[in-house]
């Protein structure tokens, strides 16, 4: 069984920023078949690896459309992002250390994600349609 299944509920409507949602939950399900197969510490280190990468990507990209909603809630949704691009580098440091459980890891990656999409990528998607350009 995968770790997060992706359903409609999780999609926000912007279609760049779903296709890339659906990027980061195969990555974490690829480092939760990895961790429950048992594979060495090398390759779910790599997956991590992928993963921070990744988000870096998708978050830049996602700063990309701030540029068409109000400059506060630009800041506002930016700094969310600092504080999920801290946390995931500082479990990415525990897990190097060994000083993790990979099940926690795994149980913080997928409430992260959760709550990067639900908590404030669906509000940020609400601001882009209401702040879209005139066609
Ligand atoms: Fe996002
Ligand atoms: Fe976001």
């Amino acid at each position: 069984m995968s770790l997060i299944e992706w359903t409609p509920s999780l999609a926000t409507g912007q279609m760049e920023i779903d296709a890339q949602h659906t990027v980061l939950v195969a990555i974490l399900n690829r480092l939760h078949d990895a961790i429950q197969g048992g594979e060495a510490e090398a390759s779910t280190k790599l997956i991590l690896h992928e993963l921070v990468e990744y988000t870096h990507y998708h978050f830049e990209s996602e700063e990309a459309l701030m540029e068409r909603v109000p400059p506060e809630v630009a800041k506002a949704h930016k700094a969310n992002h600092q504080r999920l691009l801290d946390q995931v580098l500082e479990f990415q440091g525990q897990c190097e250390r060994g000083e993790i459980h990979p099940q926690e890891l795994l149980q913080f990656l997928k409430d992260w994600l959760m709550l990067h999409i639900t908590g404030t990528d669906k509000q940020l998607a609400a601001t882009l349609v209401k702040n879209r350009e005139p066609a």
